[in-house]
């Protein structure tokens, strides 16, 4: 198993080409279920992620074109996919259980062909994760569901129909699995109470795109009214949010300064902002975002994970190692998921001073972490290691990096070229 290995101490500088937003793809890919023609996405990360949905579309009797040259350098993929038929409806436990995004086929699948059997996930390290808001979406939608076997038994015998869905609380995998069925129900779906992340505003400009009638994207209530039929389409996929606020904060952690190129301000929500509090400027520019410390102090500044545009769950482990450097106390409530700390623990063997009580963690921040050997159970968990690895004195080895690998394209190259020592070891 791979690991990597980081001399930390070194400011970062230069420039870094923000990715594809993995989980803008995962949705995306889901989304050419749904239509006979061809869904064309650029600038798709090279993820294992990716590689795992691509390999379930498959079984289902999507072909698949795979290009990685089309955009030359490190632009990004161009993937082709063409549902012409779907010849299976099966989305098996040993993918599912491999990556819960699996479950996006489950809207698509039923919207065309009438059925899907998914499987129930199961557990996750970062919380319970149920999928029970998706199901009754789709049962307000007319599906007939039953559990049975480990699986989701779905059917939609006569098609599925509009009615108003009022999501109990925001989920983003909810809000476009509903929203990728209804586009092809009979009448007005309202999905009320969605969730306005950018990865849903993306899905949702592509599907208009293929042909989908879809008010009030970015708000929290969309509108549907359903189509016969969509078509094929071509679609550039958004730059990684989570990806741009991770290594802005590398550039902050190493009192380093880093262009971020390609990245988007208007994604990070409330990010910016903490940051800003944080002494972390941002400024953009038209080639994307640059980050350096304000005035070379970090402080420590409270956070709590909301829906966007809140601060996002998926920056929270990276911003706690962040503030275990800075000057003062901080701290951190998770809202989203209900076990999503696994880091603490790791980042306090590299000297972080941190106290969980319930949802929220304390952290006062010192200088001075030092390296350790570390290992983490999620891919953010691990990528926040990294970070205080690139800021503490001596080496860090970190175990399990194929958490990182489902996640961060080229991690180790990307912080290398702007001066970080940090290596893979096969
Ligand atoms: C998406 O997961 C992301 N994954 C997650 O990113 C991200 O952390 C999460 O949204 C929140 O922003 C993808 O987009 C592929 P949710 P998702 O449904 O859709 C509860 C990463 O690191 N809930 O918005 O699964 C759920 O348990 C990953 O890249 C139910 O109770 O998240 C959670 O507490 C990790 N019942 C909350 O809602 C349901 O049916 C929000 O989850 C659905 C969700």
């Amino acid at each position: 198993m791979d690991r990597i290995r980081i001399r930390g101490g070194r400011p970062l500088t230069g420039e870094i080409a923000i990715s594809g937003a993995k989980n803008a793809a995962l949705p995306l890919m889901a989304a050419c279920l749904l239509t006979d023609g061809t869904l064309r996405l650029s600038n798709l990360p090279h993820l294992v992620d990716i590689a795992t949905l691509a390999n379930l579309l498959v079984q289902l009797g999507v072909e698949i074109r795979m290009n990685g040259a089309a955009e030359g350098g490190h632009a990004g993929r161009v993937l082709e996919m063409t549902a012409r038929r779907v010849t299976d409806t099966r989305a098996p436990y040993e993918l599912v259980r491999k990556m819960r995004a699996s479950v996006l086929v489950l809207g698509p699948l039923l919207a065309r062909a009438g059925r899907a059997e998914v499987s129930l996930p199961g557990g996750c390290a970062i919380g319970t994760r149920p999928i029970d808001v998706h199901l009754k979406g789709l049962e307000a939608l007319g599906a007939e569901i039953e559990l049975r076997d480990g699986y989701v038994h779905a059917r939609a015998p006569r098609g599925l129909r509009g009615a108003e869905i009022v999501f109990p609380a925001v989920s983003v995998g909810a809000t476009e699995n509903l929203l990728m069925a209804a586009t092809l129900a009979a009448g007005e779906p309202r999905l009320v109470n969605a969730a306005r992340e950018p990865e849903v505003t993306d899905l949702a400009q592509c599907l208009i795109a293929m042909g989908a009638r879809i008010e009030g994207v970015g708000g929290d209530t969309l509108v549907v009214e359903g189509v016969g039929r969509l078509g094929g389409t071509e679609h550039r996929i958004i730059p990684d949010r989570i990806e741009t606020g991770t290594y802005a904060m590398a550039a902050a952690i190493t009192g380093g300064a880093l262009d971020l190129l390609g990245a988007r301000a208007e994604h990070l929500g409330a990010v910016i902002e903490v940051l800003r509090q944080a002494g972390v400027a941002i400024t953009e520019s038209d080639r994307g975002l640059h980050v350096e410390r304000a005035d070379g102090r970090l402080r420590g500044v409270d956070v709590m994970t909301e829906p966007f545009p809140g601060f996002p769950t998926d920056l929270q482990a990276q911003m706690m190692a962040l503030m275990a450097t800075a000057e003062g106390a901080s701290m951190i409530t998770e809202t989203i998921f209900e076990n999503r700390f696994m880091h603490v623990p790791e980042l306090a063997r590299m000297g972080a001073d941190i106290n969980v009580h319930g949802a929220s963690a304390m952290v006062r921040g010192r200088p001075g972490l030092t390296g350790a050997e570390v290992m983490a159970t999620d891919l953010r968990a691990s990528v926040s290691l990294v970070l205080a690895a690139l800021a503490a004195e001596g080496e860090t080895l970190l175990n399990r990096v194929y958490h990182l690998d489902r996640g961060y394209e080229r991690v180790e190259d990307k912080l290398a070229a702007c001066g970080a020592e940090i290596e893979r070891i096969k």
